[in-house]
């Protein structure tokens, strides 16, 4: 059973993972004497602005003599700056900010008199998805200061400011569709367990509330986004989004363990060790969401942001493996059974079902975590949301499927089944015995 190179590929695909974030954000430098501190990076259309509001400027040198020029605010692209680099390494320039690749957004050597902070709003006409980088090419000199940066474009004929980078700006309205959908679904699961009221188990209300945790979930992000997008900050959505991811994330991984050993409609109890993946995967779920709060807030260019990254990929991959074992070993049981209580047909017919589960609970890791973070870093930024679209597809077909599969049924396990029937199962049983499938 495949678990690890499934969680392999996972690891190798997240380190090229990349990420834009458009917020108005606020970042304090202290006594940093990097070269090179990169900022947020933003997806312009053709009429783009940087807002750039810097305060409580300090340099460890006092020296009237320094070369202000040296230091300074510039946009670049990934491409661009590949040039910047080779320059430098060739000797044709010493500093970024004297390269004729980057757009120059402000030098120091600008700053009037004895004033220690400047305003600008720089106007980018170029689309295309730039960083914002400070380049301090003096060496041995410590900056301290404030940096408020916004990045935005201006939309339609009223020249509306859109907050979020170019290719996210249509994402509230994907997570409020999306959001209509799971509304649906939950509509359309009330009606059928309503139907089937007479066989209905517990793990079905517990689907219940799975899917509508996911559909308000999804309504509180396009909201949030909905809210960024106009005044590039959340306001107070950002919580309440990140309630429900968390509720969501428990509850789903709860449900897969659940269905996995079969509970409330093969056993009404869980075994000691399936209680322990549980134990294992709920703590999980509360540290790597604790993670995405920290990496949304502090932007990938934040001192902690790589050990949050690692530690929420991490506990992720140990999660996701987690919750196969409860499958495999449910697999195990019902071929044991089925070879011991003489019911071939309706043991290999739940065999089947939880053969099929586990694929498709792999697939869905695999293609939420794998493949959609692969699109993400190899989609231009003009096009990100596809990759957004391409993972609620997949959720969505897991749900249906899982809703689907594991839909209220009299599952009489003495229902009448002809010997032909029995026969050709209990064939079919040896036969996978001699193969050990
Ligand atoms: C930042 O600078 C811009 C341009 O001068 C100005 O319009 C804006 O009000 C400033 N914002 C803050 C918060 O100081």
């Amino acid at each position: 059973m495949a678990i690890y190179p499934c969680c392999f590929s996972f690891l190798l695909v997240s380190l090229f993972v990349s990420f834009c974030y458009a917020e108005i954000r606020l970042t304090e430098i202290r006594h940093d004497d990097r070269p090179i501190i990169p900022f947020d990076e933003f997806g312009f259309t053709h009429s783009g602005r940087l807002e750039l509001n810097v305060s409580n400027i300090a340099l460890s040198n006092q020296n009237p003599d320094l070369d202000m020029s040296k230091v300074g605010f510039f946009l670049c692209t990934r491409d661009a700056w590949m040039q910047v680099l080779l320059q430098i390494e060739d000797g044709y320039i010493n500093c970024a900010l004297n390269s004729d690749f980057v757009k120059l957004v402000f030098e120091f050597k600008q700053l009037k008199g004895k004033s220690n902070s400047f305003n600008t709003v720089y106007q980018e006409n170029t689309a295309d998805q730039y960083t914002l980088v400070f380049a301090n090419c003096l060496s041995h000199v410590k900056v301290s200061m404030d940096v408020r940066s916004a990045m935005y474009n201006l939309d339609g004929k009223e020249k509306h400011r859109d907050y979020l980078s170019a290719g996210k700006t249509i994402l509230p309205r994907v997570y409020f569709i999306f959001a209509l959908v799971y509304f649906t679904l939950a509509g359309i699961w009330i009606y059928v367990l309503y139907l089937k009221r007479l066989t209905v188990f517990r793990i079905h209300l517990f689907m219940l509330a799975v899917i509508i945790l996911k559909a308000v979930n999804l309504l509180c992000e396009a909201e949030d986004k909905s809210y960024i997008k106009r005044t590039g900050s959340a306001h107070g959505w950002d919580v309440l989004f990140y309630i429900f991811s968390f509720l969501k994330g428990v509850m789903l991984f709860t449900l897969i363990v659940l269905i996995g050993t079969g509970w409330s409609f093969l056993k009404p109890y869980l075994q000691d060790k399936e209680k322990n993946v549980l134990m294992v995967v709920i703590p999980l779920q509360v540290v790597a969401n604790v993670a995405q709060i920290v990496i949304d807030e502090t932007g990938p260019f934040g001192h902690d942001w790589m050990v949050w990254k690692q530690v929420f990929l991490l506990v992720d991959v140990v999660c996701c493996c987690a919750v196969l074992f409860p499958i495999v070993w449910s697999i195990k049981n019902l071929r044991e059974a089925a070879k011991t209580d003489g019911k071939a047909a309706v043991n290999l017919m739940k065999l089947t079902l939880f053969r099929q589960y586990y694929i498709v609970v792999i697939c869905y890791i695999y293609f939420t975590r794998v493949v959609v973070y692969a699109l993400v870093t190899i989609t231009s930024y003009k096009y990100l949301w596809t990759s957004v679209v391409a993972g609620e597809v997949a959720t969505l077909a897991f749900y249906v499927f899982t809703g689907y599969k594991f839909k209220p049924e009299p599952h009489n396990p003495y229902f009448v089944i002809d010997d032909e029937e029995e026969e050709a199962a209990a064939e079919q049983l040896k036969l996978e015995d001699e193969f050990e499938l």
